[in-house]
């Protein structure tokens, strides 16, 4: 089966064609065409992700990106289709109303392009920004209405447990429970994974991600959006003996909980009580931040996969992206040696269609109907 998959919940707009085999036990992937635009270079200048350009963005990219996969994967158009009927035309008017610039685009670029060879549209519903997951959402409404091709409105968090299973022998590390961490720039959680397609949300952060923090913190130390890899970098250019030390919040309560607000703020009085902020006192910073977020971290993972107990850790998210949050828990499952380690390729660790044709095609061969009548969702949990 062929599967086309939207990504559009942040700052990355992507578009995937996916082709995938195989029952629950045996799936096996082929990325057959795959584009995607990061928006970083534009929301760098505020510090951040602003949702109303990421939206703009997205409806700017959207069909140059579809046609670029479909291109890669040969299915562009030879024989052009005939003219859209006005009925036609009056829907794809209502659907993208809101999106200007995607129906100019989308009008111009139909003629060109015959009904491609796909069985199923997968594309992320929620969580994320809701701006920006609407233009997705609404795209991938005017996709079906022209090529009458079914809609499978998908959970961005699924997509991030399931992407290691692009690699087809990671299926057979699987067992369950498992356990998930995902870290990314909107979220820090732990899941249960009871089985396929069954989440409990098992611990998650009382305020800030573990993405967020490490980009605030990089703000605090003057450092560009996004954060993560920069603190990293310079974290490695601290004394072993630094001297500065953070909190672990929550390293002690009892639940599986996360607060990198209060170590964020820790970070924030240091730097204010610091007369001057040498390169080798930032330095610093960034290292006990980065080391105390890994303790935590791998703390809470290690309580869940015993609270269970799990036999299958899955990691996820943008800030995976991490070398010492990696080789953390590496170094974790080979003290738990019974426990099987799931990563998924660092080029799907961060926001990408891929895991949204992946996750599609779980819930089509998981007997999940289509729909129609659904809309975005910024806060959709698992
Ligand atoms: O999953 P993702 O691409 O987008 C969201 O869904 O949020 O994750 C982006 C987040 C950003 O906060 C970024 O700073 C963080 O992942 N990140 C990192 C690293 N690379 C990216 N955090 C720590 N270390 C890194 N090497
Ligand atoms: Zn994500």
């Amino acid at each position: 089966m062929k599967i086309l998959a939207i990504e559009t919940s942040c700052d990355e707009t992507a578009v995937c064609i996916m082709e995938a085999t195989g029952d629950i036990k045996s799936t096996k992937f082929n990325i057959l065409g795959n584009a995607l635009y990061s928006q970083i270079a534009i929301h760098k200048q505020y510090g951040g992700v602003f949702p109303a350009l990421a939206k703009r963005e997205h409806s700017k990219n959207l069909v140059l990106l579809l046609n670029k996969a479909l291109e890669e994967a040969k299915m562009e158009s030879q024989n052009l289709t005939p003219t859209l009927s006005s009925e036609k035309e009056r829907e794809l008017e209502t659907l993208l109303e809101r999106e200007p610039e995607l129906l100019k685009q989308f009008l111009e670029f139909l003629p060109t392009q015959s009904k491609p060879d796909i069985d199923a549209i997968a594309v992320t519903q929620g969580p994320g920004l809701a701006p920006a997951l609407w233009v997705g959402v609404n795209f991938a409404k005017a996709l079906s209405a022209v090529w009458n091709i079914p809609i499978y409105p998908i959970n961005h968090m699924e997509g991030h447990i399931l992407s290691p299973l692009i690699e087809a022998h990671q299926l057979e590390k699987i067992s369950f429970p498992a356990i998930s961490l995902l870290i990314s720039g909107g979220h820090t959680e732990i899941v249960l994974v009871k089985d396929w397609l069954e989440y409990e949300v098992i611990g998650k952060t009382k305020d800030d991600a573990v993405g967020e923090a490490f980009d605030k913190v990089a703000r605090m130390l003057g450092l560009p959006y996004p954060g993560g890899p920069e603190i990293s970098k310079l974290a490695e250019l601290a004394p072993a003996d630094h001297g500065v030390v953070f909190p672990r919040p929550m390293l002690k309560s009892d639940d599986l909980d996360f607060s990198f607000s209060g170590l964020k703020t820790a970070v924030l009085y240091f730097i204010k009580k610091q007369i001057e902020l040498t390169p080798e006192i930032k330095a610093s910073i960034a290292k006990e931040f980065e080391d105390a977020s890994v303790e935590v971290l791998v703390t809470k993972v290690r309580k869940a996969l015993e609270m269970y107990p799990a036999k299958t850790l899955i990691l996820g998210g943008g800030v995976i992206a991490n070398k010492k949050i990696r080789l953390a828990f590496e170094k974790l499952i080979t003290e738990m040696s019974d426990v099987q380690l799931l990563l998924p390729p660092l080029q799907i660790a961060t926001d990408n269609a891929v895991m949204i044709a992946i996750a599609g095609y779980f819930n089509i061969i998981s007997g999940k109907q289509p729909k129609i009548e659904f809309g975005a969702e910024g806060n959709l949990s698992l």
